[in-house]
């Protein structure tokens, strides 16, 4: 590996082009805060569309051959210094274009209308009155619509001149709130369509895919899969894939998918660190083999992961042990495969990113920060030298966990809780040993069986225990015990940003607590974690 990881890294940023993601809408993100909403309300139309930057180049759009282009909100306004741009010939390819928010303000801008700050800044909702010449049919975008709807704004600047051609079809008290030029198929508004605060929202943007875009409902999971697959098996050639299997829904997904495509040139790779879930290196493996038929190489490496780990209090100094740790090991078992007579040269590495975790890919900061993969393996790419395939990076979870379900993977795949790459390290605070891994993982079982028992375990994000170096007296029989502590962490969230402990029953809780003291040797007390994110995280390191 030494002498590869010295080559460039030839990362295929985008993984290369899906067929799947041919022919949709491409959204332009400016920043905005709803950017990602704006793509799923879109796709939620059965219509395939995908973020770029605002910054991307001209021929990076038309690659994709987009039939719509949405330019999205954002925090700036078009007379700062650095306000986003992008290449105002967009505005001229013929494709339909819809500017939302700050969109409509850069499109205002570039063609000679005039935008200024707002006396009156309009954050919430408002009473939209639609004016088009003709009433609410002559225009495509608010045909159907009744002539005032309740929508929601978020701005501080409007526009104050329209640019020449255009003309406004809606308003609010006090500004332009949508405005359009048919001819050009530029439509504009100042309001959010994709917030579902805003009433006739969704047919808005119908009449902009359906009636302007002339969009086919066509985008599935179903076709996804598809088209995916002849995608990646073109790309992928008679080249091998490597991929880091971890058992949980996205890479599990990414892995199904590509084997799907291309068959055993997948060797899936899946690392015990031993900071694993009880019995869950096992189990998994199991059941990627035996059930979805996957090549996988399991490897034991958990002494290795617990030497690096002796001494280490430090939470940061431990994620970062573990993520070099992981990458040693891949990388060697990857030397391996490259070395072993069975492989072919090793081209692409799979990962099962998610759109949530291209954070970076929305960087509206110049062409030099595009798109920025954020490695759920802790930076395995910087290190070698292949192209990504990451099949699901325009999705958010559960678009994958529809995605797997067409795919046929097993419901307990599919429902599976979040688990951190560090795994039981972060719950357990202070020094990981092995005596301790163990006292953690049996309490951690006791909370899921307990919570799948009450059948709460499909209706919450996550449901674990955290082991404390905080010893209390306790009294067993007729002994004096003093033993350590187990904190319960029962969270409901929709995308882990911000979450909410859950009003557990207090039956739930009374067995969880009797149970652990009972049956998990050493520790004496149970205390249950009451604290919402922000200001807490859902992980205790
Ligand atoms: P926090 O603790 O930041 O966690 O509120 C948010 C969500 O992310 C998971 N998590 C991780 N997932 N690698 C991962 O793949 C990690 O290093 C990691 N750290 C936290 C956590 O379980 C929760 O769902």
């Amino acid at each position: 590996m030494a002498e590869a990881a010295a080559k460039p890294v030839a990362v295929d940023e985008r993984g290369g082009k899906m067929k799947a993601e041919l022919g949709g809408v491409v959204v332009l993100d400016f920043g905005g805060q709803y950017t990602q909403l704006i793509a799923r309300r879109i796709r939620e139309q059965q219509v395939f569309s995908s973020i770029l930057p605002c910054t991307v180049s001209l021929e990076e759009i038309q690659k994709l051959e987009p039939i719509g282009i949405v330019l999205s909100g954002g925090p700036s306004s078009v007379y700062d210094a650095d306000a986003p741009k992008c290449d105002p010939k967009v505005l001229a390819l013929g494709i339909p274009v819809l500017g939302i928010c700050y969109g409509m303000q850069w499109i205002t801008h570039v063609l000679g209308g005039t935008v200024e700050k707002a006396e009156r800044r309009e954050y919430g909702r408002a009473h939209l009155k639609v004016d088009c010449a003709g009433g609410p049919e002559s225009s495509e975008l608010f045909t159907g619509a009744p002539a005032t709807l309740r929508i929601w704004n978020s701005h501080g600047d409007h526009v104050r001149s329209l640019p020449g051609g255009f003309r406004a079809t809606a308003h609010t008290e006090n500004a332009v709130a949508a405005l359009e030029d048919p001819q050009r198929k530029i439509y504009a508004t100042q309001f959010h369509v994709e917030v579902k605060h805003t009433e006739r929202g969704t047919e808005l943007l119908q009449n902009f895919l359906f009636r302007v875009c002339k969009a086919e409902p066509t985008w599935s999971g179903a076709a996804f899969i598809e088209e995916t697959t002849a995608a990646i098996r073109e790309k992928v050639g008679n080249k091998w894939a490597i991929c880091a299997l971890s058992g949980g829904v996205d890479s599990t997904v990414a892995a199904v998918l590509v084997h799907k495509a291309i068959g055993n040139h997948l060797t899936n790779i899946f690392v015990n660190t031993g900071l694993l879930r009880k019995n869950e290196f096992e189990n998994t493996l199991e059941m990627l083999r035996d059930r979805l038929k996957l090549h996988v190489i399991g490897v034991d490496a958990s002494d290795r992961f617990l030497a690096q780990l002796k001494g280490i209090t430090d939470p940061e100094e431990k994620r970062r042990r573990i993520g070099r740790e992981f990458i040693a090991v891949f990388a060697e078992e990857a030397q391996k495969l490259q070395a072993g007579e069975a492989h072919g040269e090793i081209g692409y590495l799979v990962q099962g990113t998610l759109y949530p975790d291209v954070i970076e890919s929305v960087s509206v900061k110049g062409p030099s920060a595009t798109i920025k993969t954020h490695h759920n393996v802790g930076g395995l790419p910087e290190k070698m030298p292949f192209a990504l395939i990451e099949p699901l990076r325009d999705l958010f979870k559960d678009e994958v966990r529809r995605i797997g379900k067409d795919l046929g993977l097993p419901a307990e795949v599919l429902v599976k809780h979040p688990f951190p790459g560090p795994g039981l390290a972060v719950r357990l605070l202070g020094e990981v040993t092995c005596t301790q891994l163990v006292t953690l993982q049996e309490a951690d079982a006791i909370v899921v069986e307990e919570i799948r028992r009450a059948g709460l375990y499909e209706k919450i994000w996550q449901a674990f225990a955290i082991l404390l170096p905080v010893r209390s007296v306790g009294v067993m029989g007729d002994f004096r015990t003093y033993g350590l502590t187990v904190v319960v962490r029962v969270v409901e969230s929709d995308d882990a940003m911000t979450a909410d402990w859950v009003k557990l029953p207090g039956d739930v809780l009374e067995r969880i607590s009797t149970r652990i003291v009972n049956e998990v040797p050493g520790v004496t007390r149970v205390v249950y974690d009451v604290s919402s994110k922000p200001p807490s995280t859902i992980e205790w390191e």
